[in-house]
């Protein structure tokens, strides 16, 4: 049976809140049993809260109700208990929590709830199977490494707003039921009951309502944004999650970057109490993919790209020179120390590769011993070796892969095993935080597939004044001004100076292959809205969980987020999605495919 709390029962204190200091008061604290341990004419029990853990001690001195009481307590039982704090006798004391030194003689306890047996311990780092914590996410989330994450999010959330409106950002809210906001990915519909046959899209983002908003003259807007993508899963991706959304008037790129980047040092400052000293390194993409084969770099280490292909072309391997007759090239990374790597490991490292679309890995190991093995050793020449290791800065110890193939797949592959080699040779360090900006994207990307070309941000961004003149002839050469923030090889945010020219904007319609007719039934609203005076504007969105994933040094996504999905977009906890009731189906006059 629950006992309830009455009038008088007020907690005090949270639990690892007291101290040496609280010593003879008399307190009363809630929360669950972590342990309870009975050593026959003495019992002890953990109690827990969100910030830690207090001991409540029992003994010869306790009114005997209240012992059989304590007696009777298993773990995850939620208590009430009053009593005075005292010392811990000498060899009692725990020094591996903050309230070690003291605990509580309880003079009054209640049994708020009992509980079952928790199909998983409570506690920290429990190296539990990932889909029995999602099913009881709410147990999982009582674990104080998942109450920390959760409570970090917070923080971080209203450091967050501070900043911004301190700078004269205005929150705003936008719809989630809208018209189709394209950001590239599959978008989430909502049939509508009482238009028949038509539907709402859930929004992938607020773009197109911020950028309404400063034709509208709140000149900063703000919020943080829940955006809905029906895409495919990764560890850093989720169905829904969220943006710390922004959009500034009457700005360039780099005042919108220096805002942003503002918002950053702040957050370190308060965060961590640490300083994010001078301006933020800013790379070019085509920078970023020359040096790194990535335009989201990890600058925490080297093993830097090298085009090996002016020394290459035309040699007697035909893997090689084939590429570079082909229009690709032959590119390599040195892995510093590498030569460890066994016969094996770079085995996996080839496969690696081949994820990537590339064909093979070629590779040179310089042993510590001086021992030099190619891969290739058959086909190039003493000379040609020489240059490469030259080429490379090798040295005894040095592993250098290759990859020889188109760009796009060079790229790829070298930059992703940049990244792996980095973790296995176990140099990178996630509390170290490494951040840049990535500038100068291509305004748009061809699909081969499909023939035709595609935003590579979105439709609204701006080309670069200069490249204007190209994007009739030559649309493939021309750079937006658009930038991302990457921190350690992560895509933390992104954004762009905005087209505020309705020309220009018929003109990436057209060169995305949308009709003036297409364009206008789909973006009519803001063509329009643009006929009325528009400010030049420009803006940025954060990821959020990402950004609290990596100041957290964490790797999953789902670790900062209280009810995530998983891989396959359900949820384990709830089993969304689920089937319609029939009638709710009806309603709507919708039948499901077989
Ligand atoms: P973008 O599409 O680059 O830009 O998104 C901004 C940031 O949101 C995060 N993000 C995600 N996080 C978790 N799960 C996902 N599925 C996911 N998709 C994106 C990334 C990304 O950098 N409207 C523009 C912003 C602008 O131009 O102002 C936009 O949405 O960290
Ligand atoms: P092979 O000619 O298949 O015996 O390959 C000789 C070496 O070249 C092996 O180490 C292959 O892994 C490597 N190799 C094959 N294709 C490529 C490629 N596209 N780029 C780099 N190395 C490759």
């Amino acid at each position: 049976m629950a006992e309830f709390l009455t009038a008088n029962d007020k907690r005090t204190h949270l639990c690892a809140c007291l101290g040496n200091e609280n010593v003879g008061e008399k307190v009363c604290v809630m929360g669950w049993v972590q342990k309870q341990r009975d050593l026959g004419s003495l019992i002890f029990i953990d109690l827990r809260d969100r910030t830690g853990i207090v001991q409540l001690a029992f003994d010869d001195t306790t009114d005997r109700e209240i012992f059989e009481k304590a007696f009777g307590v298993r773990a995850e039982f939620v208590l009430l208990a009053k009593g005075v704090v005292r010392r811990r006798g000498e060899g009692a004391i725990n020094t591996t929590i903050p309230t070690g030194e003291i605990e509580i003689a309880v003079d009054e306890l209640k049994v708020l709830a009992s509980a079952q047996t928790p199909p998983f311990e409570i506690v920290e780092n429990s190296n539990v199977n990932a889909e029995l914590r999602l099913r009881h996410r709410y147990l999982d989330l009582r674990r104080p490494d998942m109450q920390r994450n959760i409570i970090a999010r917070s923080r971080i959330g209203k450091i967050a707003r501070d900043y911004y409106a301190e700078n004269g950002f205005v929150d705003i809210e936008t719809p989630n039921l809208c018209k189709p906001t394209p950001e590239g990915a599959r978008d989430y519909l909502v049939p509508s009951r009482v238009h028949k046959g038509k539907f709402y899209a859930l929004p992938q983002s607020p773009q197109l309502y911020k950028q309404l908003l400063m034709v509208s003259g709140f000149d900063r807007y703000f919020q943080i944004a829940r955006c809905f993508r029906d895409e495919d899963l990764r560890a850093d991706r989720q169905p829904e999650f969220t943006q710390i959304d922004t959009e500034m008037s009457f700005v360039t790129a780099d005042d919108v970057m220096k805002m942003h980047e503002g918002f950053l040092k702040r957050l370190f400052r308060e965060y961590f109490g640490r300083e994010l000293e001078g301006d933020f390194i800013r790379m070019p993409y085509a920078e970023a993919m020359e040096r790194f084969g990535s335009d989201k770099p990890d600058i925490r280490f080297g093993y830097e790209l090298t085009n090996l292909s002016d020394l290459l072309a035309g040699c007697e391997f035909k893997v090689f020179a084939g590429a570079i007759e082909n229009g690709g090239s032959v590119r390599a990374i040195n892995v510093k120390g590498g030569a460890k790597f066994s016969r094996k490991e770079i085995d996996s490292l080839t496969e690696f590769v081949k994820s990537y679309k590339a064909k093979g890995l070629a590779w040179l190991k310089w042993a510590e011993n001086g021992d030099i093995s190619p891969s290739y050793a058959k086909f190039l020449t003493e000379e040609e070796n020489e240059k490469i290791k030259t080429a490379m800065n090798a040295e005894a110890g040095d592993l250098i892969l290759i990859v020889a193939d188109k760009n796009k797949v060079v790229f790829d592959s070298l930059g992703a095993l940049r990244c792996e080699c980095a973790k296995r040779m176990g140099i990178l360090d996630p509390m170290d935080f490494k951040f840049l900006w990535v500038t100068e994207f291509p305004l748009l990307e061809y699909s081969e597939e499909d023939g035709r070309f595609y935003a590579m941000h979105h439709p609204f961004t701006s080309p670069m004044d200069e490249d204007l003149q190209y994007i009739d002839s030559d649309p493939g050469r021309v750079r937006a001004k658009a930038y991302d923030i990457v921190l350690n090889g992560t895509e933390l945010g992104g954004g762009s100076i905005r087209i505020h020219d309705g020309d220009i904007q018929t003109k990436m319609f057209s060169v995305l292959g949308l009709s003036e007719e297409e364009a206008y039934e789909k973006f009519g609203y803001l063509l329009d809205a643009f006929k009325y005076g528009v400010p030049p504007h420009g803006g940025l969105a954060f990821g959020f969980d990402r950004l609290v994933t990596l100041l957290l040094g964490l790797e999953d996504i789902r670790d900062v987020i209280a009810f995530p999905k998983v891989q396959n977009a359900s949820e384990l906890m709830t089993k969304c999605p689920s089937e319609p009731d029939p009638k709710a189906l009806d309603e709507l006059c919708l039948a499901v495919k077989e």
